[in-house]
């Protein structure tokens, strides 16, 4: 039988669809890499390969892509994120854990080779240790976004443990990029502060300025979920989800690093909703087990990414 070439991002109008779109492209080739989305994607993403308009609860559809395209890799992204998903609870437990359901079977069967899928540090909870939070702990989540995480962890490490299948999946930080603005989570604030700094307009963050939180810029996170995906087999041993970890950083201490390159830059505080959910979050993340079984290594600081964003949003002004 032909090798399967095609690989197909479903979400990959998101925050990190867009990117990781790309990276993949790269990668196997523009024809081979199929960009699906409920919503249109990035002009970068559609006029550089395939894209197929999908909802990925609609299993029908997914398989005919699946088939047109000769598809062996899926990486699944389609999720409600931790704010919108406490506004739309039965919404988003039916799409963060059907979605993945029906991808997992399409693997179980045999007809796909290989499942990327993301969890979340939200899989965490008020009782977990905050500091240098380990693999292995205590994930009590209180949102249904980290209820869904948690429960989609689980049925990872079950179906490759009871079906073989080959399903590989990390606990994302919060993304930081400037491709394209985040899907509605509680780390988006740390996105929204650059575009307000460049703009020249005060920032007001709906989270407290000392909220600590485990944060990673986009160009790590593409090169984990590529590399992870890349692995050998064998050292993959965790088929529920690998910690990973870029830095941590408090709003002040984002607020005082961007000061550097923009000194009269101004923020102030307002927290919302999303300041509980936070809370429950770690601070910092140990991703000493991801380092040694796949070699992960992140190469960003808080100082390259700021610059960096930067830099990238001023050329997006001019
Ligand atoms: P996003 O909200 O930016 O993108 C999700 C995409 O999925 C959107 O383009 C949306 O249109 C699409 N989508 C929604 N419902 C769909 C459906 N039924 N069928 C097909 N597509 C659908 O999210 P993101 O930040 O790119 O996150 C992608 C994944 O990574 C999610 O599983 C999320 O939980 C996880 N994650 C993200 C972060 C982060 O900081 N961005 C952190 C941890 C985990
Ligand atoms: N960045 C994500 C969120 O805030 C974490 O999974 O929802």
């Amino acid at each position: 039988m032909a090798a399967k070439t095609g690989v197909l991002v479903i979400g990959a109008s998101g925050q990190i669809g867009t990117e990781l779109v790309m990276g993949l492209r790269a990668i196997y080739g523009n024809d081979n890499v199929i960009a699906s989305d409920l919503k249109t994607a990035s002009t970068e993403v559609l006029e550089s390969g395939p894209f197929e308009q999908l909802d990925v609860m609609d299993r029908e559809r997914l398989n005919q892509i699946v088939g047109q395209y000769n598809v062996g890799q899926v990486y699944l992204l389609a999720a409600l994120l931790s704010a919108t998903a406490e506004q739309k609870v039965m919404p988003a437990w039916n799409l963060n854990m059907y979605g993945l359901f029906y991808v997992l079977e399409m693997a179980k069967e045999r007809i796909i080779d290989k499942v990327f899928w993301p969890s979340s540090i939200a899989v965490f909870g008020p009782n977990t240790p905050k500091l240098n939070t380990p693999q292995s702990t205590i994930t009590e989540p209180t949102t249904v976004y980290g209820i869904s995480k948690l429960a989609g962890e689980r049925w990872c490490e079950y179906y490759h443990n009871r079906y073989g299948v080959d399903v590989r999946s990390l606990r994302y930080p919060g993304l930081i990029g400037y491709k394209s603005n985040p899907g509605g989570g509680t780390t988006d604030y740390a996105v929204d502060i650059f575009h307000k700094a460049v703009a020249g307009t005060p920032f007001e963050c709906f989270l407290s300025e000392n909220t600590r939180l485990p944060m990673m810029y986009m160009p790590d996170a593409i090169r984990a979920t590529i590399g992870i995906m890349e692995a050998e087999s064998e050292k993959v041993l965790l088929r529920s989800s690998y910690n990973i970890s870029g830095f941590d950083f408090t709003p002040a201490e984002l607020a005082n690093e961007i000061r550097k390159h923009i000194p009269e830059f101004e923020i102030s505080y307002n927290p919302d909703f999303r300041q509980e959910i936070a809370d429950g979050w770690p601070s910092s993340i140990d991703d000493s087990v991801a380092r040694q079984d796949w070699n992960w290594n992140n190469e960003y600081s808080l100082e390259m990414m700021t610059k960096d964003m930067l830099s990238h949003l001023a050329e997006k002004v001019i």
